[in-house]
């Protein structure tokens, strides 16, 4: 949304398609908050300094100095579009600590951060007279000799395919989350544009780096902000031990993301725990700053954990929550195809390398965003329409009417739930060769059968078993980016812990992993990794 309201206030007339309605983006999920350097005791380049070291080194320096630079004028433009952040005595914009910050840097909103912003740029899409096709969903990025042309998207009220010619196309289509059987993430989040780019030949980048978020709710997976830990919260084991002091003494619960995931699951495993959980306890913050500070937590935790965090800890585990690969691009959002720009979790830009610190999801999605949309109004300017090719829409026709005509076949629901526990199973925080090889013959395994599935909904009238197919057309590719990957990176960097090598490898892995799709092979490259003036230094919490 970000994207398209800087593309319409340059005069381009802009549409925005979405499976969902757009105020159930994912977004709304990000609770804790947003990250800028805006106060004068902080600087940008202490912020890019700690995004670098969060992502111990892979991240690219431009562009974190790009967005750390940018952060504190966006974060006044979303204020001033009308986003109540939440103050501090003084009635400036409030501050939480949030991990791997060396500054209490996180601009928020209560806990309900995203929901707001995600609202926030609804209002500004219909202010700026964006047309929005909702629950549309796109199952094709249409290409010829290299250039974007537009989508095909299927219209899931009336299950009629539509062509949308377009100059441009912008890619904004959030995570993947449900690749794995638990996640923080929503129903909606399978990775759409990321599997449609590989599809139509563009290069993926850095996608065996998942991020485990360190607090998920016992049994449903659902997200506990970072930003309870910020507020003060401790991490115990089934001993009452605070048990960061081994893993990270200086930093504690504000360690990065990985560090604390590694540090809880490393704790269950060696059976310091409960039912596969450890405890977020928040009960010494005391009622009123649970209530005026965490109160959607501690619902959800009374919802669906039967647990109130005013007197009892939360018990938590880490869980998948975001991708830090994504659809290639460079600052501006251009992919390696003419015309196709990517934004947001989608695209990997990349600012998170092979850690995201908390935080800068939603900073990037609002700075990459602006950015991207700049970028796509250049783009058009003074050019014309390309030849939308004809068959684009008799194809997808074809492909859809042999899903819906098939009578006899496996049923999509299995090989979705294979999928699941098969990621989690071998793609979690701790990998090792065995267990990624054979996830990566299992994913084969289900990439074949899924070719002859079967429909039980014939139906053209929202034909959700149909959505549910497409999505998992595009997750069952991404799932094999991700274990291919994995495979491939023979090191420890950040979220992904190799079993059989424990370190970080800069020489040998000091590059981005590329994945493409030819055919039935996925194939690997490597690029670059841009450097500024931040040596790559032993990551210490
Ligand atoms: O913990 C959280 O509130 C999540 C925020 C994020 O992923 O940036």
């Amino acid at each position: 949304m970000r994207a398209a309201i800087e593309a319409a206030r340059a005069g381009l007339n802009v549409a925005l398609v979405t499976k969902i309605y757009p105020v159930r983006s994912h977004s709304v999920a990000a609770q804790g908050g947003i990250n800028a350097a805006i106060k004068e005791t902080d600087d940008w380049e202490n912020h890019a300094f700690d995004t670098i070291k969060g992502s111990d080194y892979l991240g690219d320096q431009v562009a974190i100095e790009t967005m750390c630079r940018e952060a504190p004028e966006d974060i006044h433009e979303l204020e001033r579009m009308g986003a109540i952040f939440s103050r501090d005595s003084d009635g400036n914009i409030a501050q939480r600590p949030f991990g791997g910050a060396g500054y209490p840097r996180t601009c928020y909103l209560a806990d309900r951060t995203g929901h707001t912003l995600v609202h926030l740029l609804y209002e500004q899409t219909i202010k700026h007279g964006i047309v929005i096709y909702d629950e549309w969903h796109v199952v094709s990025l249409v290409n010829k000799e290299g250039s974007a042309r537009g989508v095909i998207a299927l219209e899931l009220k009336t299950g009629k395919l539509h062509r949308l010619h377009s100059k441009a196309t912008i890619v904004a289509t959030g995570g993947y989350g449900r690749v794995f059987s638990s996640t923080t993430n929503a129903l909606s989040s399978t990775g759409d544009g990321m599997g449609l780019a590989l599809e139509a030949g563009v290069e993926l980048m850095d996608m065996e780096f998942v991020q485990f978020h360190p607090t998920t709710l016992k049994r449903t997976g659902i997200l506990m902000t970072e930003g309870c830990r910020g507020e003060g919260g401790y991490l115990v084991n089934s001993e009452g031990e605070r048990f960061m002091k081994k893993y990270a003494p200086n930093a504690m619960e504000l360690a990065s993301r990985d560090v604390v995931s590694r540090a809880e699951q490393t704790e269950i495993n060696e059976g310091r725990g409960v039912d596969g959980c450890v405890f977020l306890d928040i009960t010494h913050l005391g009622k009123e700053r649970i209530k005026e500070r965490l109160s959607q937590i501690r619902d959800l935790s009374i919802q669906f954990a039967g647990v109130d965090p005013f007197d009892k800890p939360i018990p938590i585990r880490p869980g998948a929550h975001y991708s830090m690969g994504g659809i290639m691009t460079d600052p501006s959002g251009v992919t390696s195809m003419t015309g196709l720009f990517a934004a947001g979790e989608a695209a990997c830009v990349s600012v998170h390398g092979a850690n995201r610190l908390g935080g800068n999801s939603l900073l990037e999605a609002i700075v990459f965003g602006r950015r991207t949309g700049a970028e796509v109004a250049r783009f058009c300017v003074d050019r014309d329409f390309s030849e939308f090719p004809k068959e684009a829409l008799r194809d997808a026709g074809h492909m859809v009417g042999v899903l819906i005509n098939r009578t006899e076949g496996e049923n999509p629901q299995t090989i979705r739930e294979e999928m699941g526990e098969t990621m989690v199973e071998c793609c979690g925080i701790f990998r090792e060769k065995g267990l990624l090889e054979k996830g990566i013959t299992k994913l084969e395994e289900l990439r074949e059968r899924f070719a002859s599935i079967a429909l039980t909904d014939r139906s053209d009238y929202y034909n959700t078993e149909l959505l549910a197919v497409l999505e998992l057309g595009n997750m069952l590719d991404i799932s094999t980016s991700i274990l291919t990957g994995a495979l491939a990176r023979e090191e420890s960097r950040g979220a992904h812990t190799r079993l059989e090598f424990p370190k970080r490898d800069d020489e040998k892995w000091m590059k981005h992993t590329l994945i493409t799709k030819t055919g039935k092979d996925f194939k690997i490259g490597h690029k670059e990794v841009s450097f500024t003036k931040y040596e790559p230094t032993e990551r210490k919490y």
